[in-house]
């Protein structure tokens, strides 16, 4: 990875990856379902993050699912030399007020660098933790995130040329208000988790007017068992 920065660089191809349900949940309300998809689905998962240069997720995923957001296994390490990527994807975590747990699993693996996106709402204390325990702290907004900038940074700085973001509703709310995601591939699982508190593929502020939505196209579906997969692009 190129590790000297350069101005103006484009932002990166983002592929956003994500399982729902049914009814458009992403986990239960209460968070503690958060793995509900096949095992074809979770091997979709590291297909996808075999051809990203990063994943990025946000802190309550990172949290909550306790993912390291590695290669899954030997076979996908080798396909990522054969495309001439670095070994594993580098790895990128969002959050605003450096809520992050230092003692997450993912800073217990050391196999790729780890860069946490923040904001000037983090003190000095929790940027100094953060500081300790991840590769590079980047402040990247005064409130939220400019993921427009962000992602230009991780570009110019990291080599990242294609971005796996791997939610969770939130972050993903945030890359689809700032016009980021080119491709989203959707996995429906035929399962009801109802809930109004139950996370969605994107959520925070959203749109209001029809007229500002972010516009996909459908690209291909396959149905494999119970399950569809579906890979939407996004509409210029
Ligand atoms: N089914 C699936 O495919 C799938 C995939 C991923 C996750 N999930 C599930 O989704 C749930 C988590 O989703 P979530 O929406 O609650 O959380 P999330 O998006 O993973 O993380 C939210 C956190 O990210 C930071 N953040 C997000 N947008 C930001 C912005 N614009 N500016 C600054 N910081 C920002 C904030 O961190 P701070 O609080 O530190 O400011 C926020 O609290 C979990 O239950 C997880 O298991 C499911």
């Amino acid at each position: 990875m190129k590790k000297t920065e350069k101005k103006n660089a484009p932002p990166p191809f983002v592929l956003v990856n994500m399982a729902m349900t049914a009814d458009g949940k992403i986990a239960t309300a209460n968070r503690r379902v958060h793995s509900f998809s096949s095992g074809r689905d979770l091997e979709h998962l590291y297909e996808l993050r075999a051809t990203a240069d990063a994943v990025m997720c946000g802190a309550r995923t990172v949290e909550i699912s306790r993912t390291i957001l590695g290669n899954g296994s030997e076979r996908f390490r080798k396909l990522r030399l054969k495309r001439g990527l670095a070994r594993y994807p580098l790895r990128v975590i969002v959050s605003g007020s450096g809520s992050i747990n230092p003692r997450a699993a993912i800073f217990k693996k050391h196999f790729s660098p780890v860069i946490i996106l923040t904001t000037a709402r983090a003190s000095k204390a929790k940027l100094r933790s953060l500081r300790g325990i991840a590769d590079e702290v980047k402040v990247c907004g005064k409130h939220e995130i400019n993921f427009a900038a962000a992602l230009r940074w991780l570009r110019a700085k990291w080599g990242v040329t294609r971005l796996l973001g791997e939610g969770g509703g939130e972050v993903n709310g945030a890359l689809f208000r700032a016009d980021l995601v080119d491709e989203l591939h959707l996995t429906i699982c035929p399962k009801i988790f109802g809930g109004r508190r139950a996370p969605t593929i994107a959520d925070g502020r959203g749109f209001s007017r029809l007229a500002a939505a972010d516009r996909f196209r459908f690209k291909s579906s396959r149905r494999v068992g119970d399950e569809t997969f579906f890979v939407l692009t996004h509409l210029i």
